[in-house]
């Protein structure tokens, strides 16, 4: 049987076992795919460990991204230029690294929401690990302008310096937005995940944006209220993100992309019930 896991710190609530299990339905693979509690300090060894006992692929969350990427032999473009990888394919000599999250916010936003991003105007918030992630799949969509805001100017400054070559991106801090108006806010911050939204000026948003929030579940649901608060007519947590950037994973590991639909409406109406 072929064996997967997701290492993380805290990873015990991870949906991703039970994503992968239900992608392996659909391929008829019998595989196995465990979640492993692995602390920062121990990952370069259980990284090879797994790979010495035969592991055929990992995926790698909080806080495991970038300290992965650099225990990588080899890695894709939009991985090195972002520094971080969530997904790694096994090679005989050791770990291949990709980072997923970002065609996976693509496909969510694209396919499962139906939100074009050619020509629109997009303010992603955060200059962290998740902001860097996405900003190179985001701007080959060719958006009119991606502005990068952060707390710290001097983070947002140096995201958007390193991928100024992609496309127009514009570092800002939260307070010169005033005034600015976006079709598609993203919150890539980890303010959620204590309860907490941005503190953002008012009428950020252009008629009919889009709030999202790369976060699911309760992290995500102080940014969702402030974007209610502020009238945007089209809110979404980041769970289809999650499912197609497993979808993407899954491909890279077996040549095969599952179809997101059927294992997106399972989560979602488990998370409603
Ligand atoms: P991740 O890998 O989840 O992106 P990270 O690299 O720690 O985690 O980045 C988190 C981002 O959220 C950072 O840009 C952080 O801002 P700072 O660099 O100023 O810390 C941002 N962030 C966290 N809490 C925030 C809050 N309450 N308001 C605004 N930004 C916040």
């Amino acid at each position: 049987m072929d064996r997967y896991a997701v290492l993380g710190q805290p990873v015990a609530h991870s949906l991703s076992p039970r994503i992968h299990a239900q992608f392996a339905r659909q391929a008829g693979a019998e595989i196995s795919y465990q979640a492993i509690e692995v602390a920062p300090a121990n990952l370069a060894e259980r990284l090879a460990e797994l790979h010495a006992q035969g592991y055929r692929g990992l995926n790698l969350t909080v806080p495991h991204k970038a300290a992965g990427a650099a225990a990588c032999v080899s890695a894709g473009a939009a991985a090195l230029r972002a520094g971080a990888v969530n997904t790694l394919v096994r090679l005989e000599q050791g770990w291949h690294g990709e980072n997923t999250d970002g065609p996976g916010l693509v496909q969510d936003l694209a396919g499962n929401l139906g939100v074009a991003l050619a020509g629109r105007r997009i303010l992603v918030l955060g200059a962290g690990g998740a902001a860097r992630g996405i900003v190179e799949p985001l701007l080959r969509q060719a958006p009119a302008e991606l502005v990068v805001a952060g707390r710290n100017p001097w983070k947002a400054e140096e995201l958007a310096a390193a991928f100024k070559t992609l496309g127009p991106i514009r570092p800002c801090t939260f307070l010169a937005l005033k005034g600015d108006r976006f079709d598609i806010v993203l919150n890539a911050t980890s303010a959620g995940h204590r309860g907490e939204a941005p503190r953002l000026p008012a009428g950020l948003l252009a008629a009919g944006a889009l709030a999202y929030d790369l976060n699911y579940g309760r992290a995500a649901a102080p940014f969702l209220e402030w974007a209610q608060a502020q009238g945007a007519q089209q809110r979404s947590d980041g769970l289809g993100m999650l499912v197609e950037q497993a979808a993407e994973a899954f491909a890279l590991w077996r040549g095969l992309r599952p179809s997101t639909a059927p294992v997106l409406q399972a989560l979602r109406s488990d998370a409603a019930g």
